[in-house]
């Protein structure tokens, strides 16, 4: 019998909030799937959209961003202006036929062990179901990435607009 498809999920998170929380999920001994490899950053407002397509382009099979709950950000509007970059980011991957719930944003608090626990298990039947991700084999998504890094939110808008129904060629392998 072959094996059932284990996905590899990203989960970058922020450290004053859902970090927190996975933390809690931990101590509290709660039983989830270990499916996610978190990265910590300082708040969600930090994260850059070359680092979605930089994962997947690594292997990644969905990339899971968590912070604090709206109006709750320790750095004020770092959780609004991720959720507003995550949202045009998903549709710039759906541009390049990536299916956008490969990419998903929640907001986990630091005493929501169990909401955390939740959140891992749905993101991992989703992405069980949609199976693994082909990004790696059919796209240089890393150009895609350092093409977005530093852009402005506006500017993400019209990369998603110009980019909407085009493929990315298949890059060449380097060899070392
Ligand atoms: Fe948690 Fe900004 S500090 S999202």
């Amino acid at each position: 019998m072959a094996d059932e498809f284990e996905p590899k999920i990203l989960g970058i998170l922020c450290n004053w909030c859902t970090y927190a929380g996975a933390d809690l999920a931990g101590t509290s001994r709660i039983q989830y799937p270990s499916n996610v490899r978190v990265v910590r950053v300082m708040c969600t407002g930090r994260i850059d959209p070359a680092f979605v397509f930089e994962a997947f382009s690594l292997g990644a099979d969905a990339v899971l961003i968590s912070g604090c709950h709206i109006g709750d950000c320790h750095y004020i509007a770092g959780n609004y202006k991720a959720r507003r970059r995550i949202a045009l980011t998903r549709k710039v991957l759906e541009s390049y036929g990536i299916d956008p719930r490969r990419l998903k944003m929640t907001f986990v608090s630091a005493s929501e062990g169990a909401l955390w626990a939740e959140v891992v298990k749905d993101m991992v039947n989703t992405v069980k179901k949609l199976g693994p991700s082909t990004v790696q084999k059919k796209t240089n998504l890393a150009a895609a990435g350092h093409a977005a890094a530093g852009v402005a939110d506006d500017d993400l808008a019209e990369i998603a607009k110009a980019s909407a129904g085009k493929k990315l060629e298949a890059a060449p392998v380097q060899k070392k």
